[in-house]
């Protein structure tokens, strides 16, 4: 999951492709580098390992270019080096060229095309490169050598590539990975994200599969790889730039965390009135027609679908199981006759999730995403898709996607049951428990300097730690041990309290951090003796309770709401835990390592 960019026809190309590239960094941030040429006879090539920043220090005002290409790279095939580092230039110094995806046979098309090429990476990007101008020696024009490589390849790819010889026209070509075109005046863009862009146009192209685009600074023409011409208007895409602004927050994980009350209550404007769900017609129906729902999500997503499946099955009366994208896609599941598979996907772009998608498609099942970018692919490629409504997601460790990915399934369960005129639904009110849920959020973000404490107390130090709970409180565990592996490197487990005697605790010794969620009416007592258990084995135990459950001795009590929403509410600490622990350690909270934002890759 790299981030590319492109611009043609402005005076300024590496200041617009650095700035792209910043905007892009949430993709990947192993190393980066651009290619700018003036179209008079000068051109630049400039690569740095690391981040963006480096690349900035490296770029001074001698590189000058009026189109070009830019690269944040999150390291797939090859180690993070300058080699490796994107863009990747033909042997003969003719064609350059950034890639989004991996390439499957790579090796292949390398023993059987590039005898005698000496490669200077180990990335399957070069390859394609070295193809493309081994092509172009046999005399094909550059998009002819272009369109013969994209016939050879197989895997995923958002490509944008330069002719040297060419410089008045920029090639791109698109499949799986994601990738837009930006229709400027006199001038145009390419871009993973329209947020990369956004100060430069508001009006996007998105492509499809198997699309190649020649672009030049006044023109857009977009092909399919057999040459049809595709002819497609630009969207308008909405979004503010300042959306995407850190504003006076030291990281962008606290921000969006702060934001959650606020996207809750946009949730409630956007799918209800007056107290009612109102859910579009098609979407309604294709939950109505179902008798089994499958929701499919990875990491933070897939959590929030596990708090989404007790929602329907209590609200909706639908049996509901949850999956792992990975593995969905790889291993045939007994399906009822009339299935909706419904995406949780905050990037709308998790290669996982595409893979289940595409096989839905072909065996027929309906399917339904719930994602935070409309232009996304996975949204573009449902059959019906609805907003997350949550604003952008930048830091890496996702916050208010989960919380707006719980309150949207609880709307859509609602909207569902009352429509199947089931007692629980008619006896729920979605619109008032989320309003709650919204102000207890509100109260709990406002505690953060006594979680910043507890987070000190208990993973100063600590390499492992332990969430447990039962009921929802156990799926809350998973999410907040996520939280905390992925951004302070503690090594964490979320666990069944009642499994954690059935050999795990084992692992329990002096000074464990233990973290006991205590939201469930029905196990509460359970928990607490499994809390109990770990103390007397000197664990550090942190027991976080609702106020109707809370007992002396608790060290923080959550606002009362419907059990089945309490995560939205055990969330907070869970992730105001994590983000104390990173920060103390002096992590960069946004950008933790090996990880990026959007994973465009199997
Ligand atoms: C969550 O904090 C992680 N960044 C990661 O698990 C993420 O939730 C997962 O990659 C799914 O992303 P998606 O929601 O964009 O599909």
């Amino acid at each position: 999951m790299c981030g590319i960019v492109g611009v043609i026809g402005v005076p300024n190309a590496p200041e617009v492709l650095l700035a792209g590239l910043a905007k892009l960094e949430y993709r990947g941030y192993d190393s980066a580098g651009l290619y700018v040429n003036d179209q008079a006879g000068h051109d630049f090539l400039v690569k740095r390992v690391g981040r963006i920043s480096a690349l900035e220090a490296a770029v001074d005002a001698s590189v000058q270019g009026t189109m070009g290409i830019g690269h944040t790279r999150w390291a797939t095939n090859g180690r993070p080096t300058l080699a490796n580092a994107h863009p990747h230039v033909s042997a003969d110094e003719r064609f350059y060229l950034v890639h989004n995806g991996v390439i499957t046979n790579a090796a292949a098309l390398q023993a059987q095309y590039l005898q005698g090429v000496t490669l200077a990476s180990d990335t399957d990007t070069e390859v394609v490169v070295q193809l493309i101008a081994v092509f172009a020696q046999t005399g094909l024009s550059a998009k002819a050598a272009f369109r013969r490589a994209l016939q050879l390849i197989e895997g995923s790819y958002a490509f944008c590539l330069v002719d040297r010889l060419d410089p008045s026209t920029l090639f791109v070509a698109k499949n799986q990975s994601p990738l837009l075109i930006g229709v400027g005046t006199g001038f145009n863009v390419v871009a993973s994200d329209a947020l990369a862009m956004l100060d430069q146009t508001d009006q996007f192209i998105a492509l499809a599969d198997h699309e190649l685009v020649t672009l030049t600074a006044t023109t857009v023409r977009i092909e399919a790889l057999d040459g049809t011409p595709v002819v497609r208007a630009p969207q308008t895409v909405r979004l503010t730039d300042g959306d995407a602004e850190l504003g006076a927050y030291p990281f962008y994980m606290l921000k969006e965390l702060n934001e959650q009350p606020t996207v809750l209550r946009r949730l409630l404007a956007r799918y209800t009135a007056d107290g009612q769900v109102q859910l579009p017609a098609a979407v309604l129906q294709a939950l109505q027609a179902a008798d089994r729902l499958y929701l499919v999500a990875a990491g933070t997503s897939y959590h929030a679908g596990l708090v989404g499946k007790p929602l329907f099955e209590q609200l909706a009366g639908v049996p509901t199981e949850v999956h792992l994208a990975s593995e969905f896609a790889y291993h045939q599941q007994l399906m009822a006759a009339k299935p909706l598979l419904i995406f949780l996907t905050q990037s709308g772009e998790t290669a996982d999730l595409r893979q289940v998608l595409l096989k839905a498609k072909a065996e027929g099942w309906p399917t339904l995403t719930l994602t935070n970018v409309a232009s996304s692919t996975l949204a573009r490629e449902a059959d019906a898709a609805l907003s997350l409504a949550a604003g952008p997601e930048i830091a890496v460790a996702s916050t208010k996607a989960y919380t707006a990915q719980v309150a949207l399934l609880a709307i859509l369960a609602q909207g569902l049951g009352v429509a199947q005129a089931q007692p629980a639904a008619a006896a729920f009110n979605v619109a008032h428990q989320l309003s709650l849920a919204a102000s207890g959020q509100a109260q709990l973000i406002d505690q953060a300097p006594r979680l910043h404490e507890a987070a000190q107390h208990l993973f100063t130090g600590a390499t492992r730690a332990f969430y447990i709970g039962r009921g929802t409180d156990w799926l809350v565990s998973l999410e907040a041990a996520l939280k905390l592996k992925e951004i302070s490197y503690i090594q964490a487990e979320g666990f069944a309290a009642g499994e954690l005697k059935h050999g795990t605790i084992a692992l329990i010794e002096a000074d464990t951090p233990v973290i006991a969620f205590i939201t469930d009416p029905a196990t509460a007592a359970h928990t607490r003796s499994n809390a109990a258990e770990v103390a007397a084995r000197g664990a550090q135990v942190l027991r976080i309770a609702s106020a109707a459950l809370a007992e002396p001795g608790d060290q923080l009590r959550l606002p009362d709401l419907d059990a089945c929403l309490m995560p939205l509410l055990t969330v907070i600490p869970a992730q105001l835990l994590a983000y104390f622990a990173s920060l103390d350690r002096g992590y960069d909270v946004d950008r933790p390592r090996n990880l990026a934002k959007s994973v465009t890759v199997e």
